[in-house]
């Protein structure tokens, strides 16, 4: 969407994979001063995006939405000023139908116009729109009256199409919002994510700065995978352009949880400038080959073990757009280190169950 916003992959936190409709204003305020306590804000991690269950289920007598008194008692301007007075920024969550997944709470169908005016009141600066309980039209139809309204609201607004990929938001998300999902909800286990990625990189030729594609949100540090599972998710995602949304309690964040989302290499391939997704360039039954474009002539590849064994991988250049010739070196990512060997060719590894191994390549002149 043409409105500057989402040049990279937005970086940030929501509430819904790990609290659910469990969330209040003391949660969020917390978030924030984690975000910048643990140093994640200075890394990119700047939105701080609210889910569903934030409004009470009537609108005031003028029609607009309000905050659940129960739980944001202080509003959410207030938690805006709050969220921006530490140099972040506050999202918000409607659903292009009559009431939220949740039915807790209105949505905004035959509302856009106010309800976007409302969100630019508050000083909100990213809108996550779900799709439930709507009038049965096309989401083609729902969601760009929506995207009209933002654009008129007066303020930047990220616009986050919750559509769920069913009618294929990645082929007319571009013009509608700055990133859509291609994917039903992830769950916290490693055949979930894995089915979401795969799903995802279908449509990576769609994606590009101001519109990405979205396999859902992140569930690094929820405890259901592993220490490796997690590394191959947050991994996945970085070279798919994916959102870098943490979906895990941030105040309380174990030391292997911080030292993934913190891996400032691999978060700089999910912003590299370039913006272009990685794809799957090759499978030899359980091993595969992912692999895309960087800035700078580099080239990032992600080697994944998806199969019960440890197991070797190669990566040749011919699947992955390097000429033939070429000799590179090689960043391991997750090892923070660059290897001596040079590679022409090829690059072979073993890798263990679950597991994968990520490096950027830069060809020696
Ligand atoms: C469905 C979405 O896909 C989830 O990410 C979450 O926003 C829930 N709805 C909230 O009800």
């Amino acid at each position: 969407l043409a409105n500057g916003l989402g040049i990279t992959p937005p970086m940030g936190w929501n509430s819904w994979n790990h609290f659910f409709c469990n969330i209040d204003e003391k949660v969020i305020r917390e978030t924030a001063d984690a975000l910048v306590s643990t140093g994640l804000a200075k890394l990119g991690y700047q939105y701080v995006n609210i889910d569903d269950c934030w409004a009470e289920i009537a609108r005031d007598d003028k029609g607009n939405l309000v905050a659940k008194k129960s739980t944001f008692p202080s509003g959410i301007k207030a938690l805006a000023d709050y969220v921006h007075s530490k140099g972040l920024k506050l999202g918000i969550y409607s659903d292009a139908g009559y009431f939220t997944c949740s039915r807790t709470m209105p949505g905004s169908l035959g509302h856009e116009e106010q309800d976007a005016k409302t969100f630019a009141s508050w000083g909100i600066d990213y809108l996550k729109y779900d799709n439930c309980n709507n009038d049965g039209s096309r989401p083609t139809v729902r969601y760009p009256v929506m995207t009209q309204a933002l654009m008129k609201a007066g303020r930047p607004i990220f616009f986050s199409l919750c559509e769920w990929g069913d009618l294929h938001p990645a082929l007319w998300g571009a013009k509608v919002g700055n990133s859509w999902r291609t994917t039903g909800d992830i769950t916290d286990n490693w055949e979930s994510m894995m089915s979401r990625a795969d799903m995802n990189e279908v449509y990576a030729d769609l994606a590009r700065p101001g519109g990405w594609n979205d396999p859902d949100m992140l569930e690094v540090g929820n405890g259901g995978m592993t220490k490796d599972e997690y590394i191959v998710h947050f991994s996945i995602w970085a070279i798919s352009k994916a959102p870098l949304l943490i979906g895990c309690d941030v105040r309380n964040a174990s030391k292997e949880t911080m030292e993934i989302i913190s891996n400032k290499e691999v978060i700089a391939v999910n912003q590299d400038p370039l913006g272009v997704q990685a794809k799957k360039v090759r499978m030899e039954g359980d091993q595969e080959v992912w692999a895309g474009p960087l800035s700078g002539h580099r080239t990032v590849v992600l080697l994944v073990n998806r199969g019960p064994w440890k197991y070797p991988v190669t990566a040749h250049w011919d699947d992955i757009g390097i000429p033939p010739n070429t000799v590179v070196e090689a960043r391991d990512l997750w090892e923070h280190e660059t290897l001596k060997t040079r590679f022409v060719g090829k690059l072979t590894v073993t890798m263990d169950s679950h597991a994968c191994k990520m490096y950027v390549l830069t060809p020696i002149s």
